[in-house]
């Protein structure tokens, strides 16, 4: 299912911003005007990945033990996470941000 989550003013960018999308926490990226979507619950615990830091090469850490993610990819990349998150595909229309879980 294709969601409308905001407008593109509303993440500047190197910012993140997390959304309720269908009782799911889900987090929205801005690298360098490039929009990437992840879900927002750490695979290790429960942590919100939006409130931990923006990496370089496209990559959040964790705030509460480390734990780095690829935003394009949902890859774990440094322990103590060793499960991916889920990745949804965005898309923009009219300045408004799309997310779309990739399942469907
Ligand atoms: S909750 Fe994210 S690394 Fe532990």
């Amino acid at each position: 299912m294709k969601v409308r989550v905001c407008k593109t003013s509303d993440i500047p960018a190197n910012s993140m911003k997390s959304f309720d999308v269908e009782g799911e926490p889900v987090m929205v990226a801005n690298v360098d005007g490039e929009f990437y979507s992840i879900a927002d619950t750490c695979s290790h615990a429960m942590a919100y990945l939006s409130e931990g830091e923006l990496l370089d090469d496209c990559r959040v850490q964790c705030p509460d033990h480390g734990a780095v993610f690829d935003l394009r990819t949902g890859e774990a990349l440094a322990l103590p996470a060793v499960a991916p998150v889920e990745t949804y595909k965005v898309t923009i229309e009219s300045d408004d941000i799309y997310i779309e879980s990739r399942a469907d």
